[in-house]
């Protein structure tokens, strides 16, 4: 797995099977705060879904001044989570990341203000099943890109996560493909733009109202 500099000076994997970097180029961690955390307001005592959680910047980003996060983290690559070991992290995120980089070891970790990451290892399509209904107030969604990976965007799936989220929970994605908008539409949410950031495109909100 090589790791990259993207234009923010945080760096981002690139995964060679599916040819795509992890995060924008433009800047990793710059994406995970503008995209995901601060797109979908993070508050304090939130129930937080990371679906595909990488190198963890999304839910990391989220605990930064935040207290009493419960978030999940769904991935099936050990690969990824063992770089979180190794990776360079700029100043606005090292200390928060600092506490997680040990997630390849132990799957559930806390941080001082009582932010918990529990990391569930494996296919996410099967284990967000045995995820409770109704409980997440917020979710990170960052598979792949939908050319490469569409079971990752399917209208079952989407339902599925609607089904996890409470009412008024919103979910945050880099895609605003016309079939991922279709997809999350015909699933429940109601959809808007997200942040314009790294492409000329928005991301996209999704809402369960
Ligand atoms: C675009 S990257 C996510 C980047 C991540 N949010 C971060 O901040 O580093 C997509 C992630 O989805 C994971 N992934 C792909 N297919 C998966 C599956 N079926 N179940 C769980 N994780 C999967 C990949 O291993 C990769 O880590």
């Amino acid at each position: 797995m090589k790791l990259v500099e993207t234009k923010d000076s945080s760096f981002t994997a690139y995964n060679a099977k599916y040819d795509e970097h992890y995060h924008t180029i433009s800047g990793a961690v710059e994406e995970a705060f503008e995209k995901h955390v601060n797109a979908l307001g993070i508050s304090d005592e939130m129930a937080i879904l990371d679906f595909c959680f990488g190198l963890g910047y999304n839910a990391i980003a989220a605990t930064k001044d935040h207290e009493n996060l419960k978030i999940i983290g769904l991935e099936n690559d050990i690969e990824i989570i063992k770089l979180m070991q190794k990776v360079e992290i700029p100043n606005i995120l090292t200390e928060e990341y600092d506490v997680f980089r040990d997630l390849a070891e132990t799957n559930v970790i806390s941080d001082n203000q009582n932010n918990e990451i529990k990391l569930i290892l494996g296919d996410a399509l099967k284990n967000i099943e045995a995820l409770p209904d109704n409980y997440f107030e917020r979710v990170f969604f960052d598979p792949f890109s939908p050319k490469k990976q569409p079971e990752m965007w399917s209208e079952e799936l989407l339902k599925k996560i609607y089904s996890k989220m409470k009412n008024g929970g919103k979910l945050s994605t880099y895609s605003c493909a016309r079939m991922v908008r279709d997809n999350l539409k015909a699933a429940g949410f109601v959809v808007m733009d997200g942040p314009v950031i790294g492409r000329r495109s928005p991301a996209t909100i999704a809402v369960k109202e």
